[in-house]
């Protein structure tokens, strides 16, 4: 089977779609498509598997049969990064792209509006970011997209502590040079620390913590990346040991689906109702 038979657009109206391996269980189909009601946009949004191995005949296929735009999600975001012709600076500052659209000329361009919708989610959720300082758990694609937003939105410092210290230690240098970045291994983050706890690490999709000190947890304002139908296993901990906030990233799904639907059409969506709905 060639991968253009592995999808098929529909007619007569915009089509854009998410590429990412696994994507059956994205949500993005059902937030665009609210969005399109919501706003009186006529357009068809589809979740298409794409492996690694398939990621270049993909895009050529999709541009050519006259996709508008897409979301990208993991394991893609980098390579997507690489293939856009015209990323904008903060997408090629995180090395990694999560919506492209087209222009003129074959001309292809990409963004990253991870960062966007974790910032906004946070400031929507009454946490302030301005003058706090950001412990991140994890330094893998996901810490990339988030970093130079935050920095943007006035956290006075960020923390990175990882398993892997040579990661965390990569995107330290990676970003030396928006804002500066410590680094610690999990059982040297030193108390008081951090206002706020992100946990940007992929434990929660195993029902797994990151190996943090409970006391660290006590009073911070904690949000989980990933999402789930009831609590991750990071919303439980941090609940447990006293955290001020803890709030999973469903929100920042929905607000960076959001911004990419803004480039895309120039209009902005109400995201309440629609994190309302997918609640
Ligand atoms: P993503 O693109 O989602 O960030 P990734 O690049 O595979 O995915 O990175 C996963 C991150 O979660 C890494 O920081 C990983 O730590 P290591 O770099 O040390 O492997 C972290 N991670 C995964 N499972 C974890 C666990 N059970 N406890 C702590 N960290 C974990």
């Amino acid at each position: 089977m060639t991968f253009s038979s592995s999808f098929t657009l529909a007619e007569d109206v915009d089509n854009y779609c998410v590429i990412g391996d696994p994507i059956s269980h994205s949500k993005s189909p059902q937030i665009h498509q609210l969005f399109a009601e919501q706003s009186g946009q006529i357009l068809h949004y589809q979740a298409i598997a794409v492996t690694a191995d398939e990621f270049d005949e993909a895009l050529l296929q999709l541009h050519r049969q006259g996709i508008k735009g897409l979301n990208v999600t993991l394991p893609h975001k980098s390579r997507a990064c690489s293939w856009v012709k015209a990323p904008t600076g903060l997408a090629e500052r995180a090395g990694a792209v999560n919506t492209i659209w087209f222009g003129e000329n074959e001309q292809t361009y990409g963004d990253n509006t991870d960062g966007k919708g974790l910032v906004k989610d946070l400031l929507a959720n009454a946490i302030t970011l301005s003058e706090r300082n950001v412990l991140i758990l994890g330094a893998g694609g996901a810490v990339c997209g988030i970093i130079e937003a935050l920095f943007d939105a006035g956290v006075a410092r960020i923390t990175i502590t990882n398993r892997t210290l040579t990661r965390a230690e990569e995107i330290q240098n990676r970003f030396s040079t928006i804002g500066e970045i410590q680094v610690y291994s999990y059982d040297s983050v030193p108390a008081n620390l951090a206002d706020i706890v992100i946990n940007a690490t992929s434990a929660s999709l195993q029902q797994q913590v990151p190996p943090l000190a409970d006391q660290l947890i006590a009073g911070r304002d904690c949000y989980d990346l990933a999402y789930a139908d009831s609590d991750t296993a990071f919303i439980t901990w941090a609940k447990v040991n006293g955290a001020r906030t803890a709030i999973d990233g469903l929100g920042m799904l929905v607000r960076q689906a959001a911004e990419s639907f803004f480039i895309w059409r120039g209009i902005r969506p109400e995201v309440e109702p629609v994190i309302a709905e997918l609640r």
